[in-house]
């Protein structure tokens, strides 16, 4: 996509901020809307902080305009992203709220974290040209975004919104299926699933959970998916493993007893202290500060690289 595009956001807070960056360093012009003041006056101050943090031209905000009004903000758009609140009432109603004020070839996305795109579509009176767009937080250091197909998504919507995403240097991915959890969360809650059974168990504490994920396969899976993987080794072996495993990995179909126990007993993480595992406050500063910095580090590198190319 050589042409830019006029982008609204709905939703100025983490996502919608990071969103907006993404989508002007690609050089389109981004009107953002929230209903909050708040929100708004501490957005340039947040934006002027992503560009620091990326070592990026500051102009790039220049592109950037912030609106307390939604018509004023979506008329004339041709891509809409929607980052408010998860919720379905809040979301139906911005849609409806989008749909009298955009043009009919206009595309209206959400960046739910787990509501039915279709659901969201439902009272649309043109859900062709609504889709989901899952971006991963922080948007602007992670590149993924699932695109997610609702039952009544048409293929063009779905074609355009691919290209907008690609062209943003973003790894947009086609989901076919509007299914709970679209790929990535399944994937990543498949895994939380096994991880608090065994520490439920009595097999190991959550720390050395972390530490086998850390240390072991999690070391190659940014270059190695689970399937190539099974590639790498050969099918026949993923075969022999599965005859053996796949009767005894956890199949709880409900939040396991040992997760509702923990939130029972005041243990919600590191807000509290204590989740899985303890925390103090300067561990939990830390663990955010070396997150940040690695996930700064590789979107660094491979920005360099693709200079290099
Ligand atoms: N935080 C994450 O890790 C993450 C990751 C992926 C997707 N998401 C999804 O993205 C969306 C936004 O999440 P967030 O973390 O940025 O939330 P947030 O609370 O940081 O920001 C939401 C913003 O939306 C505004 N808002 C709420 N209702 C509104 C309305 N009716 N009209 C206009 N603005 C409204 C709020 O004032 C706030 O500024 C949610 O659907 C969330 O599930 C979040």
């Amino acid at each position: 996509m050589t042409k830019t595009s006029n982008i609204t956001i709905i939703g100025a807070g983490l996502m919608g901020h990071g969103i907006a960056h993404v989508l002007a360093a690609a050089g389109h012009p981004v009107k953002v809307f929230d209903r909050s003041a708040e929100a708004l006056e501490s957005l340039p101050g947040r934006l002027a902080k992503l560009c620091d943090l990326l070592r990026v031209d500051p102009a790039i905000n220049d592109r950037i305009t912030a609106h307390g009004n939604l018509a004023e903000a979506a008329t004339g758009a041709d891509f809409v992203i929607e980052a408010a609140a998860e919720n379905l009432e809040i979301k139906q109603f911005i849609v409806a709220e989008l749909e009298a004020v955009v043009e009919p070839s206009s595309i209206i996305a959400s960046n739910t974290s787990a509501l039915p795109i279709t659901k969201i579509a439902a009272r649309a009176s043109n859900p062709e040209r609504i889709v989901g767009t899952h971006f991963w937080n922080p948007p602007h250091l992670v590149k993924l975004v699932e695109v997610v197909q609702a039952e009544k998504t048409s293929l063009k919507t779905i074609k355009w919104t691919l290209a907008l995403l690609f062209g943003a240097g973003h790894r947009a991915v086609h989901v076919r299926k509007d299914i709970p959890g679209f790929i990535g969360n399944r994937l990543q809650h498949a895994l939380k699933r096994e991880a608090i059974a065994l520490v439920a168990n009595g097999i190991c504490d959550a720390e050395t959970v972390d530490d086998v994920v850390k240390h072991g396969f999690g070391k190659r899976l940014a270059v190695l998916g689970p399937l190539e993987q099974s590639d790498l080794v050969g099918l026949p072996l993923t075969k022999a493993i599965h005859e053996t495993l796949m009767p005894d990995l956890d199949r709880t179909d409900t939040v396991h007893p040992y997760l509702e126990q923990r939130i029972a007993d005041g243990h919600i993480g590191m807000a509290s202290g204590e989740g899985f595992r303890t925390w103090t406050e300067d561990e939990a500063n830390g663990l955010r500060e070396r997150l940040n910095n690695f996930l700064v580090a590789q979107a660094n590198t491979n920005a360099t690289h693709k200079k290099e190319d």
